[in-house]
C-alpha cells in the first residue's frame, strides 16, 4: 500500500510518523493557551473528508474538555478499523524494537504489556504506570503549547492525547496520536529513571522566565526524550519516544550524524521538526543518559 510514509526514505524527507508540536517553541511570551485547544483539521489530513472519523475526533475531544484531574478517564471509542490500525502499527514495531530499542525500554514495554490487536484505554496504561513511576496520564483534546506541556510533567502529569491516526495510514499521522502518546511516552514513564528525567525537566521548566530558557530547554527535551540514541554492547538504540513509537524512524535513526551528548552544545542546537533529524545526540550508555540529564536539569 502507498502511503506517505514511503516516500519518508531520505533524511531529506518529511517526518512522516508524527510530529511532537508539543516541544517546537513559538511565540513564548505570549499567554498560555488553554490545554484544551483543539487542533483543526488540515484540508490534507488523512481524515478531512471521513465525517465519521471527524465525529469521533470531536467526541474524543470531548472526554478531554469535559475531563477534571483526578476523575477515572471515561472511555475513548475506537472502532475495529482504528484497532486494526494499532494492530498494523505492533506487527512493524515488534520486531522494530527488538532490534533497535535500548534494553531498559524493553523492560518497560514488558510491564505494560500490550495487546497487540486492541489499543488500551488511558486509565489501563495508567494503573500500570502510576504503580511504578507515579506518573499518570490526563487526556486533551489537542496540542498543547510547549511550557503548558513540559510544566505538567513536574506534577507527575503527561498530557496526551486519546484520538488515534486515520485508518486510511496506518503508518503516517501529522500529528501525534494515541500510539505516540502511549507506545511512546506512556513506556518510557513506566521505567523510573526515564520517569524521573520528565519529572526534572517539567521542575526545570517551571524556574524558567525567558522565552530564551524555555527554548533552549525544550531543545534538549526533544534531542533527548523524543529523539535519543545510546550505545549498548556497541550497538545504535533508542530510548527516545519518537523514535520508538515508529518503525520506520527506528530504521531511518541509523542514517543520523551522531554527535555526543553534550547538554550545553544541544540547548543550541536548532531542529525542523517536519523532516527526519539529520542529527541525533548518542550517549556511551544509559546511565550517562540519566546522569548527565539529572546533572543539567537539577542545576538550571
Ligand atoms: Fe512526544
Amino acid at each position: 500500500m502507498s502511503t506517505p510514509t514511503d516516500s519518508k526514505a531520505k533524511l531529506s524527507g518529511p517526518l512522516s510518523d508524527h510530529v511532537d508540536a508539543r516541544i517546537v517553541t513559538g511565540d513564548l511570551d505570549e499567554a498560555i493557551a488553554d490545554r484544551n485547544a483543539i487542533v483543526q483539521l488540515d484540508p490534507d489530513h488523512p481524515g478531512f473528508r471521513d465525517a465519521e472519523y471527524r465525529r469521533r475526533r470531536n467526541q474524543i475531544a470531548q472526554i478531554a474538555m469535559t475531563y477534571r484531574p483526578g476523575d477515572p478517564i471515561p472511555t475513548a471509542p475506537y472502532t475495529d478499523a482504528e484497532h486494526q490500525v494499532w494492530s498494523v502499527i505492533w506487527q512493524a514495531l515488534r520486531p522494530a524494537h527488538e532490534q533497535h530499542a535500548c534494553r531498559e525500554y524493553l523492560e518497560a514495554l514488558t510491564r505494560l504489556n500490550f495487546d497487540d490487536h486492541r489499543i488500551p484505554q488511558l486509565r489501563e496504561v495508567n494503573q500500570k504506570v502510576q504503580a511504578i513511576s507515579g506518573f499518570r496520564l490526563e487526556p486533551v483534546a489537542g496540542l498543547v503549547q510547549p511550557r503548558v506541556f513540559l510544566e505538567n510533567l513536574a506534577d507527575g502529569v503527561f498530557l496526551c492525547t486519546q484520538y488515534i491516526r486515520h485508518h486510511s495510514t496506518p503508518l503516517y499521522t501529522p500529528e501525534p496520536d494515541v500510539v505516540h502518546e502511549i507506545v511512546g511516552h506512556g513506556v518510557t514513564l513506566a521505567c523510573p529513571q526515564l520517569a524521573e528525567l520528565n519529572r526534572l525537566f517539567g521542575e526545570a521548566v517551571k524556574r524558567t522566565r525567558s522565552a530564551e530558557d524555555l527554548e533552549r530547554l525544550s531543545r534538549v527535551y526533544w534531542f533527548t526524550i523524543e529523539f535519543g540514541v545510546l550505545r549498548e554492547n556497541g550497538s545504535i538504540k533508542a530510548y527516545g519516544t519518537g523514535l520508538l513509537s515508529s518503525a520506520g524512524e527506528l530504521k531511518e535513526m541509523h542514517e543520523a550524524e551522531l554527535r555526543p551528548l553534550e547538554l550545553e552544545s544541544i540547548s543550541h542546537e536548532t531542529y525542523d521538526p517536519t523532516h527526519f533529524q539529520p542529527v541525533l545526540f548518542c550517549a556511551s550508555s544509559f546511565n550517562e543518559v540519566y546522569e548527565r540529564l539529572r546533572t543539567f536539569l537539577t542545576a538550571w
